[in-house]
């Protein structure tokens, strides 16, 4: 089909959409036209964002995309970094969550005179949006928002900025204000109360000295692979029940007959304990959840080994990941390029690669490949709904 000049075929990596004769324009999508003035004369992949915030609210950037062009974004972002690195692969079609199923999040808040501003900072800015409505987090977690707000108004001084943590456990929402001082008899109640109230799974605050937990009727646990895990304030968590599916389920297509799996920086495990038959090994920096996932493995017997282990100064070597049949990895945002190298130089068969940055992922990839490594396949997984962070499974083998 011929291509009008004025048509925006493509979103770039910030969410602008390009139009044929290379102009980026703001809230664009593909299949719009252009106008010279710059005005968007809407085409069929162009959707009315639902949100009253957007495009004001940084927590959104690509509302005005249908699925369509949202999972083509997706997938788009993924081949433009891989042929950075002159790479190329089979890339599946991208697993989308659905609106309102984010189980995790960061908020902000602060004084505006009597009132406390509760929301999402600005595109681009550090300036608060007060959020009234949100098409992305849990109804459980949203239902907390106003209410948080009124608490708040009573206990946050000055005009000093506090973070609000919300994330969905086994026992309900779980809360964490960091930033807060909240001494004194009268806080205690206020906190206690609200928490009562509002049937939370815990409350804990953040004095500058890591969580406490003021409220917390019975031990809060995320359930991974059948297995109840502790999970420590704040933690990291997949960010949809649906993206973690999607992922445990890419995952275990690579690994699933492995009788040996090691599984690199894995968190509380929701890697670890989707493999109830192999012996599994973990890895992981942060000390709170590597107790976790073990004290969880010990308690379901299942026959894990965790360790607690800095893997970027301290990477598995390539002769120990020779012993095992697959190898996970899911590093944070930076990538895991010194335990990649280790991996290139081992005999081990099968990777699974699970990556929140497409840039560091293609680094990485180029490494393997260097190495003698496949790049068989990858599944995007959409789980930040209308963000341009894309998130992804990939396949590796020899
Ligand atoms: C994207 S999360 C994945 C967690 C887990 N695989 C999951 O799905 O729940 C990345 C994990 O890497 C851990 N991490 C960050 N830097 C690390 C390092 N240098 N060595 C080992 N683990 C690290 C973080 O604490 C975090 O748990």
């Amino acid at each position: 089909m011929p291509v009008n000049d004025d048509e925006v075929l493509r979103v770039a990596a910030r969410g602008d959409g390009v139009t044929a004769d290379g102009r980026h324009i703001a809230f664009a999508a593909p299949g719009d036209r252009v106008t010279p003035e710059g005005t968007i004369v809407p085409g069929r992949h162009h959707q009315t964002p639902p949100c009253k915030h957007f495009p004001e609210c940084g927590g959104c950037q690509l509302q005005h995309l249908d699925d369509i062009s949202w999972s083509q974004f997706i997938a788009d972002r993924i081949a433009g970094a891989l042929a950075a690195q002159g790479l190329e692969a089979d890339i599946r079609a991208p697993l989308l969550s659905p609106p309102n199923t984010r189980r995790r999040a960061t908020l902000h808040a602060e004084r505006r005179g009597r009132q406390v501003r509760l929301g999402f900072t600005r595109q681009g800015s550090h300036e608060l949006i007060d959020v009234e409505e949100c098409w992305i987090l849990a109804p459980e977690l949203f239902a907390l928002v106003a209410p948080l707000r009124g608490m708040l108004a009573a206990l946050i001084p000055g005009t000093r900025r506090i973070n609000v943590h919300l994330a969905q456990t086994d026992q309900g929402p779980d809360v964490l204000i960091d930033g807060l001082e909240a001494e004194g008899l009268a806080a205690a109640e206020a906190l206690s109360a609200f928490s009562h109230r509002h049937h939370l799974a815990r409350l804990s605050i953040d004095e500058g000295f890591g969580p406490s937990a003021r409220y917390e009727p019975e031990p809060v646990t995320v359930t991974l692979g059948g297995v109840p895990v502790p999970f420590p304030p704040g933690n990291f968590l997949q960010a949809t029940p649906e993206g973690e599916v999607a992922l445990v389920a890419a995952v275990q297509e690579i690994a699933g007959k492995a009788k040996a799996v090691a599984d690199l920086f894995a968190g509380l495990g929701t890697f670890t304990f989707a493999f109830p038959r192999a012996k599994v090994y973990a890895a992981e920096a942060a000390r709170d959840p590597v107790m976790a996932l073990k004290a969880a493995a010990g308690q379901a017997g299942r026959a894990v080994f965790a360790e607690h282990r800095d893997l970027f100064r301290r990477p598995v070597t390539a002769g120990d990941l020779s012993n095992f049949d697959a190898v996970i990895l899911d590093p944070p945002r930076a990538g895991a390029r010194e335990q990649v190298a280790e991996i290139a130089k081992s005999a081990a068969p099968l990777v699974a690669y699970v990556s929140c940055n497409p840039s560091t992922f293609a680094r990485d990839a180029e490494i393997l490949c260097k190495g003698g490594y496949r790049l068989d396949w990858i599944r995007p997984v959409g789980q930040f709904r209308w963000s341009t962070h894309v998130e992804l499974a990939a396949r590796f083998s020899r």
